[in-house]
């Protein structure tokens, strides 16, 4: 099953990326999202960040939240964008960072790549450099980058440990995890094995979402302290779940959430030595 997600995964976004590149500036860009209701991705950036992006960033924005918004960034850091899509969080946190910080946005989708790397083009901004690769195997050295952000990636990991052990070799110590997700809230037992099997719905950022707590467990487990989440949007539904017939039992909920976490400063080992 993890081949198909990640083959379905990369169909799909490459897909999304070149109906924007053909679309962008022609048509409604609705119609070149990922799915017909776009409930997730709606409205999530105000119109003074997006004005000075290039259109087909905005079109091609797939997320369910405002990492950019929500972490603070301060000028001269390196920030990693985990799943960067069309670009959109890399080039505004490119501003937030500056001339003397550096924005890495990582994705495995080539389609997806070449439309970030024609919008830093067209944005004409420097400090960016977007690299090939998974999240569950990141392609930078430990202790490199300040912050982590991502935007609605984490759920589709087959192997969500492997990321989060991943940024936290990759942060440097006192590195910040500031992400938005999709999460889970209440009984997930009670989700139907159905809705967590269909691929289509892991790929539409659905079946892939972790219970929050387990979220937060999971990334203490890697060695983060201070795992939070705030939710930032709840979902009465979703167009991958309805599409297929399937709803979610009363007891769940679908959420956006931002989820913060940091990686502890350098504790100090002495060794113990002999005396006397
Ligand atoms: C829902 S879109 C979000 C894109 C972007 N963060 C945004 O807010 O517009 C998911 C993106 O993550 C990428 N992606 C999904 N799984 C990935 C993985 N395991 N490693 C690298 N990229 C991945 C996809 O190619 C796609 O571009």
């Amino acid at each position: 099953m993890e081949q198909d997600i990640k083959k379905t995964i990369r169909a799909k976004y490459g897909a999304v990326a070149q109906a924007v590149s053909a679309t962008v500036n022609k048509t409604d860009p609705s119609s070149a999202r990922a799915c017909g209701c776009n409930d997730i991705s709606e409205d999530l950036y105000d119109a003074l960040q997006t004005e000075v992006l290039p259109s087909a960033a905005v079109q091609a924005s797939l997320g369910c939240g405002n990492p950019t918004a929500l972490a603070e960034l301060h000028p001269g850091e390196t920030v990693l964008d985990l799943g960067s899509g069309g670009g959109i969080d890399v080039l505004l946190s490119a501003r937030r960072v500056g001339p003397t910080g550096k924005v890495y946005g990582l994705d495995m989708t080539d389609e997806m790549l070449e439309l970030a790397r024609n919008n830093q083009r067209q944005a004409g901004i420097e400090n960016v450099e977007f690299l090939k690769g998974d999240i569950e195997g990141i392609p930078l050295p430990d202790n490199h980058v300040d912050v982590i952000i991502s935007n609605c990636v984490i759920n589709l990991a087959t192997d969500k440990d492997k990321v989060f052990r991943e940024a936290y070799r990759t942060l440097k110590s006192g590195g910040r995890f500031a992400v938005s997700d999709i999460v889970f809230q209440g009984d997930v037992g009670k989700i139907p094995k159905k809705v967590r099997d269909l691929v289509d719905a892991w790929a539409g950022c659905v079946s892939g979402a972790l219970e929050e707590q387990d979220y937060l467990a999971r990334l203490r487990a890697a060695g983060f302290s201070d795992a939070s989440l705030e939710v930032t949007r709840i979902y009465s539904d979703t167009c991958e779940l309805g599409c297929a017939g399937i709803g979610l039992p009363p007891e769940v909920r679908l959420v956006s959430g931002f989820i913060r976490a940091t990686k502890p400063s350098n504790v100090k080992i002495t060794a113990v030595g002999t005396t006397g």
